[in-house]
């Protein structure tokens, strides 16, 4: 949820501090601050709001010193202001610790602390733990740091990613991790600790994914790693994928817009050689040692939150209609506290676009526990999730920056299409003829999101006419469905317009209440098989006086003579229109949010990894 950046070496601190938090700034961004060690000064500089607030507060300061640590946040314990924003600090302020993650039992540590008279200045959950390791530090216990950072997360109950540094060992800092990610960047002669690559990856592709109950050591003369229990480990150094350009807005005014236009790359990325339209096979090399298991399989489960909820819904049709197998989709959040039943011949799906979702990330580990197989679609390399699952599918959609989700969710829904046809193949309920008809389909789809976005200049007009409504519905059937849900949840989430997402037929049976001349509906109405259901619930809203939007295939004169405004999308198969018709919607909520002077990238009360629960 918040971004955690540490560094040790010669460069600038302001430089490498800064320049991390910006690139995590999507991670949480209602306060910030940092802390650089040099010799036995401490400097500590703390802003609420954006990364900017801390840089301007911060540029007069002298900021040289031989370790740093930065953070940005996203609050959960006491309001984002400059008191709360982190480091934070013990009893005698020889220390600074930054925190993701939230410290479950930190009423009951204050209580006790508060009675060993240490004095609290926060609101934070975290501040707890900057006690607790000042006094391993202090009261006649000299313990050198990380073993001072190690007793005091042994009393820690929750979810952690910290970096600590201390004003009496310099140079030195200790990272460590429980449920929160945490990865190190080995460089010559420095070395860099972030809640993600991004935040150093200009200055090293050498990494270590830190897992959980893991702590790290950085110091001038090179680095450690060790469990909670005091033993050393070697773990593996990997090289980060991605180019930095990756990362970058790539002259697009937001990453958003970016990563919408990215969609033709990013779904071709998707099923590189993955698909053979000529065999009718899919080759996915991260599922060739569960193949056995996908086709003995009698029920599957498809676990996830937000967006990625959306694509399993749109994955439970896919798997239902090729595999003919029963799949049922859960909230993970709901699905962690339902006790569920797992029979025997259950494999569970998870899906994340971060891979460090805490709901989903229980929700794994709960059919773990119970020995269920658990196999996920995932899109960050080397993140907790794809890391504990049995065997997953990587997305390949590359950093997603943007904290409403696009690009991933394309992707997401292109990889269920391939195990779908996967599946079916393997329990032989989809034929060659059938699966070559599909596979042909989704060499296309590329070209197919390209045309529709060459209209994207047409959706600003679209929005502007949207615009000044309060609340939209959007509507839509079958597969189509999940693309109500998912554009209605853009729209929310970046131009903070209340909407909502409903299957056209339930509109009688009570939202029709809402319906008049000022309630925009959104209808998604591709020429496929529920085509015609959908043209007598667009005649209902019209009976109504309601004003439809509408999503369409090229050439359909019949939507064009019902709808206040079309958008035309090419011809595809039933099963592929979600990742045509959510293109235009993608795009309406972008233009509305711009047209609203919101902040796109960074929505207000939101972050890019839920890592709390
Ligand atoms: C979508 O735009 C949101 N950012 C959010 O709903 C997101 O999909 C959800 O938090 C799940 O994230 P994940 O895919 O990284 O697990």
């Amino acid at each position: 949820m918040c971004g955690i950046i540490g560094y040790v070496g010669p460069r600038p601190q302001r430089d490498v501090l800064l320049g991390g938090l910006k690139r995590l700034e999507y991670r949480g961004y209602d306060s910030a601050g940092l802390a650089v060690q040099s010799g036995e000064r401490l400097r500590i500089v703390k802003a609420a709001g954006k990364i900017r607030e801390l840089e301007a507060r911060s540029a007069d300061l002298d900021l040289s010193g031989t370790v740093g640590i930065g953070h940005t946040r996203w609050a959960t314990h006491g309001v984002p202001n400059d008191i709360n924003a982190h480091p934070h600090t013990g009893r005698v302020g020889r220390i600074a610790l930054v925190h993701n993650g939230i410290i479950e039992n930190y009423q009951t540590l204050r209580t006790l602390l508060e009675k060993r008279g240490n004095v609290f200045r926060t609101e934070t959950d975290t501040e707890v733990l900057a006690h607790l390791v000042e006094e391993y530090l202090e009261n006649g216990h000299d313990h050198p740091l990380e073993e001072a950072v190690r007793l005091a997360l042994l009393e820690v109950e929750g979810a952690y990613g910290i970096a600590v540094i201390d004003s009496h060992s310099p140079g030195r800092l200790v990272a460590a991790r429980r449920g929160s990610p945490l990865v190190l960047g080995i460089g010559e002669g420095e070395f860099f600790v972030g809640s993600d690559a991004s935040a150093f990856a200009e200055y090293t592709r050498e990494i270590i994914y830190l897992n959980d109950d893991e702590m790290a050591i950085l110091g001038p003369d090179g680095y450690l790693v060790k469990n909670l229990e005091n033993v050393e480990l070697s773990p593996e150094v990997q090289r980060l994928e991605w180019e930095l350009d990756r990362i970058e807005k790539g002259g697009f005014e937001h990453f958003m817009l970016k990563e919408i236009h990215e969609q033709p790359e990013t779904l071709v990325d998707a099923m590189r050689g993955r698909v053979n339209p000529e065999t009718g096979e899919v080759k996915l090399g991260g599922l060739q040692d569960v193949q056995g298991l996908l086709a003995r399989c009698d029920r599957v489960i498809i676990s996830a939150c937000g967006t990625s909820w959306h694509a399993a819904l749109i994955g439970e049709r896919l798997i239902e209609e090729f595999a003919r197998i029963p799949v049922e989709v859960e909230y993970a959040s709901e699905f962690r506290y339902a006790d569920p039943v797992f029979t025997p011949g259950t494999v569970v799906f998870v899906i994340s676009q971060s891979g460090e979702t805490a709901d989903t990330l229980a929700a794994l580990r709960l059919a773990r526990e119970q020995e269920v197989p658990v196999l996920g679609i995932v899109n960050v390399v080397g993140s907790t999730i794809a890391r504990e699952t049995l065997a997953g599918v990587y997305i390949h959609a590359g950093p997603e920056i943007g904290v409403a989700s696009t690009k991933a969710f394309t992707s997401q829904v292109t990889v269920l299409s391939q195990i779908a046809v996967l599946m079916g193949r393997l329990r032989g309920t989809l034929d060659t003829t059938r699966a070559r008809e599909v596979l042909s389909e989704i060499v296309h789809l590329p070209a197919k999101v390209r045309q529709i976005l060459e209209q994207a200049d047409g959706m600003r007009d679209f929005a502007t006419e949207f615009s000044g409504v309060g609340n939209a519905l959007y509507l839509g059937r079958g597969y189509n469905f999940p693309v109500a849900l998912e554009g209605a949840l853009k729209l929310k989430e970046i131009s903070y317009i209340h909407a909502e997402g409903y299957p056209a037929a339930e509109m009688k049976h009570g939202p029709i209440a809402l319906i008049d001349q000022d309630m925009p509906v959104v209808v998604l109405a591709p020429g496929d098989s529920v085509y015609d259901k959908v043209v007598s619930n667009i005649e209902e809203i019209r009976a109504r006086r309601g004003r439809v939007y509408a999503v369409a295939t090229e050439d359909d004169d019949r939507i064009a003579a019902l709808a206040d405004r079309v958008v035309y999308i090419p011809r595809t198969l039933d099963c592929f229109y979600p990742l045509l018709a959510v293109v235009p919607l993608q795009l309406l909520a972008y233009h509305m949010a711009v047209q609203r002077g919101c902040d796109v990238d960074q929505p207000r009360n939101l972050a890019k990894s839920v890592t709390v629960e």
